[in-house]
């Protein structure tokens, strides 16, 4: 390795591990890759991402409120916003909320006029209490510094009754599969994405930041210690990535013990790969 691909690898690898420098560190590679992001995306999933995200937008149950506000966190290019926008029946408005800057600028103009894009950190949403019918983050959630706290703030956010979806990379459990996503994850995806966006770093991150996300089972633990109830969750494709659902049952504020206590109340955490 070159001193600066072996120093951008070090860089990518503490920030996946979560080290202090984590929040800043994605805030530039995201505002950096902004004008490439769409179509790496889709090049790098062979569009796979759209069906994914069609699946996570079905766990919302936008039934319940069809023309509340719902929000789109860490919400990027607006890519999810703009597939719920125009999910039949969808009549709501829709906060597309991201930190970067450059990220929500390159997807302006998408979802038809229904998606106001917010300048804002996932751990401290200009939200009041209860104020959106669901939250979704897509690709998102693996990249807040901290895991607790960004699932404590959507809890905050949503109304009782409110559902929040994750969609996200995972690690396949076959171990021929891992093989092949390992391959794939770590020598040619770095390799495409590097060449495309001229952003080696960005890209030698993403992998190392999924190996060190918690595997299912521990991200649903997560959500229903953060106060979530009927949690639940799903492999795709293979287990490379997941759709998790959890929801606010009754608007417990957390830290006083009762977000302990609902967990205990409702049928366990449960998942399917
Ligand atoms: C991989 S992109 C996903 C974008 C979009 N949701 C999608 O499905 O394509 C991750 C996004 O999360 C944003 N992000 C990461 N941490 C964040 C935080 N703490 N607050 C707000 N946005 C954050 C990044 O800026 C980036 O735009």
């Amino acid at each position: 390795m070159t001193p600066n691909v072996e120093l951008e690898a070090r860089e990518a690898d503490a920030a996946a591990r979560g080290d202090a420098g984590k929040r800043a560190y994605v805030r530039r590679i995201f505002s950096e890759i902004a004008p490439r992001y769409d179509l790496l995306n889709h090049l790098l999933s062979f569009n796979v991402d759209v069906r994914w995200r069609a699946r996570a937008i079905a766990e919302l149950g936008i039934a319940r409120a069809p023309e509340g506000a719902w929000l789109d966190l860490c919400a990027g290019t607006l890519d999810v916003g703009a597939q719920l926008a125009a999910t039949p029946g969808f009549r709501g408005r829709i906060i597309g909320a991201d930190f970067a800057e450059p990220m929500l600028r390159a997807g302006l103009g998408k979802g038809g006029g229904r998606i106001a894009p917010v300048v804002a950190d996932a751990l401290e949403l200009p939200l009041p209490d209860r104020s959106v019918e669901g939250a979704i983050v897509a690709f998102g959630i693996r990249n807040v510094a901290d895991l607790d706290a960004g699932l404590a703030e959507v809890h905050r956010v949503l109304v009782p009754g409110g559902r929040f979806v994750i969609l996200e990379f995972s690690t396949p459990r076959s171990a021929l599969v891992r093989a092949g996503y390992h391959a794939y994850f770590h020598n040619l995806l770095p390799f495409i994405g590097g060449l495309v966006s001229g952003h080696r770093t960005a890209y030698a991150y993403l992998p190392r930041s999924v190996q060190h996300f918690p595997v299912e089972e521990a991200l649903a633990e997560r959500l229903a210690r953060a106060g979530f109830a009927r949690v639940r969750w799903q492999s795709l494709t293979l287990g490379v990535a997941a759709i998790h659902v959890g929801e606010r049952v009754d608007g417990a504020p957390l830290g006083d013990g009762r977000a302990e206590r609902e967990r205990s109340r409702v049928p366990g955490v449960q998942g399917t790969t």
